[in-house]
């Protein structure tokens, strides 16, 4: 499901310039051309933040498992794969260089096809369901990934 905004104007901005300054940015394994970090400190604030979003939305009581931060290119693209580092995720926009589209396709019986502008984000359950980004249109877009763990229900 979309959650539009998820992200505040001045965290969009907080996260990107510490992307800039953050100096430990590893080619990723996982999208071939991208530049990328995992369990970075500077995440977690955020992480908890939407966290407790997520627990009213969803009614799951939730607890962070991981965070990640990807800088795509124009081309770049992430096959499709389940995740194994979280069994529940977000996927959010911080940025991207023009309002293109890039799309993320998720394979429920339907296949659905999610268009997110910044501080937009998708959340789904990423180990259950398939999921890729197609070739990226716009000339960058920085983009984080939150985990959770599920626990009981709430109600
Ligand atoms: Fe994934």
């Amino acid at each position: 499901m979309i959650i539009k905004n998820i992200l505040l104007e001045k965290e969009k901005e907080e996260i990107v310039s510490y992307w800039d300054k953050y100096t430990n940015k590893k080619k990723d394994h996982q999208a071939k051309g991208t530049l990328a970090a995992r369990q970075v400190s500077f995440l977690s604030t955020y992480h908890n933040r939407i966290k407790l979003i997520l627990e009213k939305e969803t009614g799951f009581r939730l607890s962070e498992q991981f965070n990640a931060i990807r800088l795509y290119k124009k081309g770049d693209k992430l096959e499709k794969h389940i995740d194994n580092a979280a069994p529940f995720a977000i996927t959010i926009v911080v940025k991207q260089s023009d309002l293109k589209h890039n799309p993320l396709v998720f394979y429920f019986d339907n296949p659905q096809t999610i268009i997110l502008q910044e501080g937009d984000g998708y959340y789904f359950k990423g180990m259950e369901i398939p999921h890729e980004r197609l070739e990226v249109q716009s000339d960058y877009l920085l983009h984080i990934y939150f985990g959770y763990n599920i626990h009981d229900k709430l109600i």
